[in-house]
């Protein structure tokens, strides 16, 4: 079954027009929501694109379109499959939609750092997770990393009852609605590109990102502050279509994805610095990062990770095992 077939949509053929690819070059559009720089997925995007249009000029040609520049994280999907953008690299959190067993990257205090990220990430069910989505015609290429979460509010958050009451923006993820609900808080859905105007204008009270996210879209301006607590992951699947991966030559697809892979292993070996450099550079604009003592941070676990009951039968106990012990 293919979603794209049963909608009747033929795969456009990618062919450069004038946008400055050349005539016969394979033209891939890569459309992104984050900076283009400072950021895990920004700086890897540019550096692809680098590396396909040098080391693969005649045959490919990358165009990449960043900060929401082209489509927001829902229509992105959409525009794979009409072939309008061939590359997309939405978080895990947005694909709950297509399949549940994504939701497992979503559970609160799932992974205790980075290390088990990469860990789990490398073994064959996170591995066989890529292909998940392939009933509807997307295939995940790969996953690139971005780091831990954290919340930020316009007040003080030190304990969860701190958070009560307030208004969170989520990314489109039915976990991360449940554990804003454990908080005695309220959750609002919203795309990225509209979490600063929200924020700024009390439509939500506060948000959980990444430090690059936080740094690089300016959350932090329009917050009390942030406070750490490294209360979930955010990855993404760089998904492309099946139609486009067959309208390749072995030869192109081969080339396309080895490039994909090193520059991806590259910045996954950055994302944790680049987040560090954010966090530093939250607190030399004057924003505030407050860190959590032991005692206080278990009251958020204590708090959150009892969601995980509620998702566990859909993501499957399989899945949440491996990735538990990668981070043993
Ligand atoms: C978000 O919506 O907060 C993130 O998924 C944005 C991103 O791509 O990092």
């Amino acid at each position: 079954f293919c979603a794209a077939v049963a909608l009747g949509l033929a795969a456009t053929p990618a062919l450069a027009q004038g946008d400055g690819c050349d005539s016969g070059e394979t033209v891939i559009k890569f459309s992104h929501v984050v900076a283009a720089q400072g950021h895990p997925k920004g700086e890897m995007a540019e550096a692809l694109a680098k590396r396909v249009n040098e080391e693969m000029n005649g045959k490919a040609c990358m165009q990449v379109f960043p900060n929401s520049q082209l489509y927001d994280d829902d229509k992105v999907m959409e525009a794979l499959l009409l072939g309008d953008v061939q590359l997309a690299a939405p978080s895990l959190s947005k694909f709950g939609a297509y399949t549940a067993k994504l939701n497992l990257f979503d559970l609160p205090f799932l992974f205790t750092d980075m290390n088990a990220v990469d860990k789990f990430l490398k073994t064959p069910e996170a591995e066989s997770l890529l292909t998940s989505m392939s009933d509807y015609g997307y295939i995940g290429l790969g996953y690139i990393n971005n780091g831990l979460k954290q919340f930020s509010a316009d007040k003080p958050l030190l304990v969860p009852s701190d958070a009560a009451g307030l208004k969170f923006r989520i990314q489109t993820s039915d976990v991360a609605d449940a554990m804003i609900r454990a908080l005695g808080a309220n959750a609002q859905k919203l795309a990225f590109n509209e979490v600063y105007g929200a924020l700024q204008t009390g439509v939500v009270d506060g948000q959980e990102n990444s430090y690059t996210n936080i740094y690089t879209q300016k959350f932090f301006e329009v917050q009390d502050g942030i406070t750490e607590t490294n209360h979930q992951l955010l990855t993404y699947f760089i998904v492309t279509t099946q139609d486009f991966l067959d309208s390749l030559d072995d030869e192109t697809r081969e080339q396309f994805i080895t490039i994909l892979n090193e520059t991806t292993d590259e910045y996954n070996q950055r994302s944790t610095e680049l987040n560090e450099q954010a966090k530093q550079k939250i607190i030399d604009a004057g924003g505030v990062v407050r860190t959590l003592t032991d005692e206080q941070r278990q009251q958020w676990v204590d708090a959150m990770k009892p969601v995980w009951d509620q998702f566990s039968d859909k993501i499957g106990q399989d899945l949440i095992d491996a990735a538990v012990a990668a981070g043993q």
